[in-house]
């Protein structure tokens, strides 16, 4: 009877503390006085938006292998540093593409409309992925300069976007403000046309899914062998499927002889921008990468921290990475990577990175740092850095050199400038023909 007493007293104790508790539990702010966005990841991290408390790190050295050797020539780095390189993205976060990936086939649903007055040609291609009717497909929209012809090819602007990409739902047939019109996500078509680029979008989640219930459910799941669940361990997560489908996606639009498939931009915004930066580090038909406000995982400093943490990407999309890439959340300098690495994976190929005063969350001044980091590579192989390791002033294009950066006074976007910037960097290699 005492047992029972003692016991129901320690009860209704412990539910008295714990109701206590919960009335004293500070209130855990959702925004700075910013309004940054402040996030709490399961490893106890908090989002920091304070340069004091940044903290200190120590970036690996491009230019000097894992073993401690140093990286002597551009022969060294092409031929043995960089490959070391993709393989740890692949090994440890993005996942390598495994050899069962699905096969490509493309249809053309509409072969040539004339548009914007004549100025352009559409084209609607579908890629379809493995041999069953209902697979997945990605819907690819073409703009097509109208003199563009196989003796007079043109380079092309290729953009993955969120929403867009379809042909009901282009900038040029759905007027701003009417209820189908899509978020102003695709870039000035008529712009693009008129400098002489062939302009072409497509939808990322049409290639894999994004949430935690669909990510498993495009190209991904073609590549399971029967009775397999899941990727294998150190197999792609969607940011590497996404990349890879970008590549199937060039591969149709490579057979148009009125396209230079040797002169592409690549464009993608925010996990698109990490996109970007992946397929330029894994795709050499890639020319120019357009990573704009790609932020953690993408461009900006992984071991800087600010804003999003590697602790809430993990966390948050646990898809995007191979299984091996939640090791590191809590322990970020056992990364053997960074993000000045995968944007270097690039070079000599030009990279433009964009961030915004209102987006914070993705780090523009960790964006910038990474590229000053990359710099030794650039320069290595006979190419111009940024040219500076200070901070350029708001809304001033630094781009001049073979990477590229513009700090826009705005949000979380791709604003007008970042386009005229880009195009003004990105000219210079894919050299239109207006
Ligand atoms: C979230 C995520 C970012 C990502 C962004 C986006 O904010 O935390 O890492 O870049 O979504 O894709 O819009």
């Amino acid at each position: 009877m005492k047992f029972f007493h003692a016991l129901s007293l320690l009860l209704s104790l412990s539910v008295a503390l714990g109701a206590m508790r919960a009335a004293d539990a500070p209130v855990r702010p959702k925004q700075d006085a910013n309004g940054n966005p402040i996030r709490y990841a399961a490893t106890g991290h908090a989002s920091n938006y304070d340069e004091a408390k940044v903290g200190n790190y120590t970036l690996p050295d491009p230019l000097v292998f894992r073993s401690g050797e140093k990286v002597r020539d551009a022969a060294a780095w092409t031929n043995r540093r960089r490959p070391e390189i993709v393989k740890l993205y692949e090994d440890e976060i993005f996942g390598r593409v495994p050899a069962t990936a699905p096969k490509a086939r493309v249809e053309v649903i509409e072969a040539g409309t004339s548009v914007l007055d004549g100025a352009a040609t559409r084209k609607h291609l579908v890629v379809r992925f493995g041999d069953k009717a209902d697979g997945p497909k990605v819907n690819v929209v073409v703009y097509l300069p109208a003199k563009a012809t196989p003796q007079a090819p043109v380079p092309l602007l290729l953009h993955t976007v969120f929403f867009g990409g379809l042909p009901s739902a282009t900038p040029a047939e759905a007027p701003a403000g009417s209820p189908k019109a899509p978020p102003r996500e695709t870039g000035p078509v008529a712009d693009f046309i008129a400098r002489g680029y062939a302009y072409a979008t497509f939808r990322y989640t049409e290639i894999e899914g994004d949430r935690a219930d669909t990510s498993l459910a495009g190209v991904r799941r073609l590549a399971l062998a029967a009775g397999q669940e899941k990727p294998a361990s150190g197999e792609w997560g969607t940011i590497a499927a996404w990349a890879w489908g970008t590549g199937r996606v060039l591969d149709a639009l490579a057979a148009d002889r009125a396209i230079d498939a040797r002169r592409v931009g690549f464009i993608g915004h925010s996990r698109l921008g990490k996109t970007a930066l992946w397929a330029g580090a894994t795709d050499a038909r890639i020319a120019v990468v357009f990573a704009s406000c790609s932020g953690e995982l993408g461009a900006s400093l992984a071991r800087r921290d600010y804003g999003e943490s590697l602790d809430d990407v993990a966390a948050n999309f646990p898809w995007w990475f191979t299984d091996r890439f939640q090791k590191f959340a809590g322990r970020w300098n056992d990364m053997p990577v960074d993000s000045h690495l995968l944007i270097a994976l690039s070079a000599p190929r030009p990279v433009f990175v964009t961030g915004g005063t209102q987006d914070q969350w993705a780090d523009p001044r960790g964006e910038f740092l990474a590229e000053v980091a990359a710099g030794p590579v650039y320069r290595l192989l006979g190419k111009k850095d940024l040219g500076t390791d200070q901070l350029p002033a708001l809304d001033v294009p630094l781009i001049a050199g073979d990477l590229g950066f513009l700090y826009h006074t705005g949000g979380h976007t791709i604003a007008p400038g970042d386009w005229a910037a880009f195009l003004e960097f990105a000219g210079r290699t894919l050299r239109p023909m207006p």
